[in-house]
């Protein structure tokens, strides 16, 4: 490998939210930290080295997204997605994709509104159904051949029943999943039959393997897009979580001139300099970097699946197609919702996701990022070893 994937990057004392809140968040300051959804990884050479270079002008005010930021990221869809976008389609989101979606959510839907999610699914995308006073109806995935779907029938009648908007992470935040095409036509085609506008996160959509390739939302037809909003970010493949940033694709004039609107009443349009010069490094040069990561998790994921197999049996993995988080069902313990979380926290020092917080589907399960040294993975598992050949099984 050309990029060094192996050797620990020490983040501790870095203001990192993964690395230095173990304290705070857990009591504890001896956990392995697989929860918070960024990589242990040190960034591409190429986002360093321009990050540093602008770092070196001294003067760090106000910045404007220019011709050149507009051609990485319409190159970038092009090339690692197939997705011609339309310039005039773009809209930006310095918070990150879910101010985004947010923003939008309370443009479409008023007060008591029903809002469909698939379920279980990263939590702030429900969360916000229900903090903004929207009515959220679940639609739990269904365990089919091996891996989860939609269930199509639920969803069929929870969109006929008057649900405003959809919203659907893709690849899936926690499970994994990378829908197929056919998936997620299914899923455009009933939410235009019964008008329900479709709110697209594909944070994680640069993050997969050949093996399972994503289809971008923007790929389904001149009618989809207009009935949705697709979120983009170089957050997740390339690790800029810090720096903010998102990219929309609204392609309906009004909804985008209103999306523009809130963004410029709030004074939120304008992008972190840093952020810029690492998006614009990351698409245009920092592919082969992106690849070789995705081929270094993988390796962990079939690392982690031996592992589990030969010595955890109790814990079953849910095959991961795409990104770097994995669904760990532990069914087979005795704890559930927090006295799973608190086990694994207290018993191995291990920091998940709790399953729960991805809804009550989860309520069994806990959510893994295998993106760090595949030491680190290794001591996480000998500690969840050694955790579980404790309990009475
Ligand atoms: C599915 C999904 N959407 C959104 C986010 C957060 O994105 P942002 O920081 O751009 O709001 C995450 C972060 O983990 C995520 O997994």
């Amino acid at each position: 490998m050309k990029y060094d994937f192996d050797t620990p990057v020490d983040r501790r004392g870095t203001d990192s939210f993964k690395w230095d809140t173990g304290q705070d968040y857990f009591g504890r300051d001896d956990v392995i930290p697989m929860w918070v959804a960024d990589m242990d990884f040190a960034c591409a050479p190429c986002i360093v080295e321009a990050v540093k270079r602008r770092a070196e002008h001294p003067v760090y005010g106000y910045a404007v997204r220019q011709q050149p930021y507009f051609d990485a990221v319409m190159g970038w869809l092009k090339k690692r997605h197939g997705f011609a976008v339309d310039q005039e389609y773009l809209a930006f989101a310095p918070p990150g994709v879910i101010y985004a979606m947010n923003v939008m959510l309370r443009i479409l839907t008023i007060s008591g509104d029903r809002v469909l999610v698939p379920m279980p699914n990263y939590d702030p995308l429900f969360d916000m159904v229900t903090r903004n006073g929207r009515k959220l109806v679940e639609s739990p995935l269904i365990w089919q051949d091996g891996r989860y779907t939609f269930d199509f029938k639920d969803l069929v009648a929870k969109a006929a029943a008057g649900a405003k908007a959809l919203i659907l992470s893709s690849p899936h935040n926690p499970t994994g999943r990378v829908w197929t095409r056919e998936e997620l036509d299914r899923v455009a085609q009933i939410c235009l039959r019964h008008g329900v506008f479709m709110l697209i996160d594909e944070i994680h959509c640069d993050f997969v393997p050949k093996s399972h390739p994503h289809t971008t939302f923007g790929l389904l037809g001149e009618e989809v897009l207009r009935r949705s909003m697709i979120c983009y970010s170089a957050n997740k493949g390339f690790n800029l979580g810090g720096l903010g940033m998102a990219t929309i694709v609204l392609a309906d004039d009004d909804l985008r001139c209103r999306f523009n609107e809130e963004m410029a009443v709030a004074q939120t349009r304008l992008d972190n300099i840093f952020g810029m010069t690492a998006l614009m490094a990351a698409y245009t040069r920092g592919e082969d970097w992106l690849d070789q990561a995705i081929a270094y998790v993988e390796d962990n994921k079939r690392c982690l699946a031996r592992f589990l197999a030969q010595r955890i049996p109790a814990i079953r993995l849910i095959p991961s197609e795409g990104t770097y988080l994995v669904w760990l069902d532990c069914t087979a313990l005795p704890y559930r919702g927090m006295a799973l979380e608190h086990f694994m926290l207290n018993e191995a020092k291990v920091a998940f996701c709790a399953g729960y917080e991805f809804g009550e589907q989860g309520d069994a399960f806990l959510r893994m990022n295998v993106a760090c040294p595949r030491s680190t993975l290794t001591q996480a598992l000998v500690q969840m070893e050694a955790a579980v050949q404790k309990l009475p099984l």
